[in-house]
């Protein structure tokens, strides 16, 4: 239950903040706002009323309600299915998923020269190779990741290669998984690797499949960066690329607390363009590029 008053009267135009079709008010928001805040991490400030009421819009059409506060109604009540499962609804629709194959290249590139040589060496004498992409939304992030994986080493399926490809959003995990893509979202990714590890889902769809050597070095798993994460062992690369942006500071200095301690020595971690370190894991890191770090000394730090 959130601390909002359910018995005041939901929709009084002096405090509505957005109106049209649905009647959205200030008190409204402000739960919508706390809910995503609490479950997802998500900071909602009043500049983005407009968003919202566009996201939502829909969902209320959907579930054939009248106003904000019916469907606050609903998202309150998240000890049943239909509760919990709008409250998901929810978190998809607010979520932003913009992605596209080797945003960021540099990323890539140092992933390529400066961390998988040693991995990769290390691979072909029995030792796991294991990459966290921890907010992937469709694919691309952690097929980049394979593609750059597979430009060095093509037999990679047959090692212990893992990239976990995880995201709060389970309509992405479920993208990612079928690992279909138009060919247009393709175009980032060289034609000669389009050639080698893409091939048409059907013809005339315009559409390709990542082919199953590629598919096969990444699981996707739903994973809410605010909540528990099961994985054990350390990773020698992180992806947290264009996420945390949406958290509050507090958050994400949180996540990078939770982050650091799973490097593995001289892993790296890879951030979003507008994203910077903060808190206590700011001086466990050491800088290694644009967006990119490193183990300060190269060692592990406790949990
Ligand atoms: C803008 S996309 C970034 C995708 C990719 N990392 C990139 O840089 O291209 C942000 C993703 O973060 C996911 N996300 C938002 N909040 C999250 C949370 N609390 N836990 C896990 N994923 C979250 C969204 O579902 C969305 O797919």
């Amino acid at each position: 239950m959130t601390n909002v008053d359910t018995q005041v009267k939901p929709h009084t135009r002096d405090n509505l903040v957005s109106s049209g079709e649905f009647c959205l008010t200030a008190k409204d928001f402000a739960e919508i706002a706390a809910v995503m805040h609490r479950e997802a991490g998500i900071a909602l400030p009043e500049n983005k009323v407009n968003l919202v009421y566009s996201r939502l819009a829909k969902r209320l059409r959907l579930l054939g309600l009248n106003n904000f506060h019916e469907y606050c109604n609903v998202i309150r009540d998240h000890s049943s299915p239909p509760g919990r499962n709008e409250r998901d609804a929810m978190i998809a629709a607010l979520t932003t998923n913009v992605t596209k194959f080797f945003r960021e290249p540099h990323h890539f590139e140092h992933l390529k020269l400066h961390i998988l040589p040693k991995l990769i060496h290390q691979a072909k004498l029995g030792q796991p190779i294991r990459i966290w992409s921890s907010a992937c939304s469709s694919g691309q992030e952690p097929y980049s990741i394979g593609l750059t994986i597979l430009s060095l080493l093509p037999e990679a399926a047959n090692y212990n290669i893992k990239i976990l490809a995880s995201d709060i959003d389970p309509n992405m995990i479920a993208l990612g998984e079928a690992g279909n893509y138009d060919k247009s979202a393709l175009n980032a990714v060289p034609p000669t690797m389009v050639q080698r590890w893409f091939s048409p889902v059907a013809s005339g769809s315009g559409e390709m499949r990542a082919n199953a050597e590629l598919r096969t070095l990444v699981r996707f798993r739903k994973l809410n960066l605010m909540g528990n994460w099961p994985m054990r062992g350390l990773f020698h690369a992180i992806f947290c690329r264009n996420v945390v942006i949406y958290f509050d500071n507090e958050t994400q200095s949180r996540v990078w607390s939770r982050m650091v301690p799973l490097l593995a020595p001289e892993a790296a971690l890879y951030i979003g363009h507008s994203e910077r370190i903060s808190g206590p894991a700011e001086a466990l890191l050491r800088s290694d590029g644009v967006t990119i770090y490193r183990h300060a000394h190269g060692t592990r730090v406790a949990p």
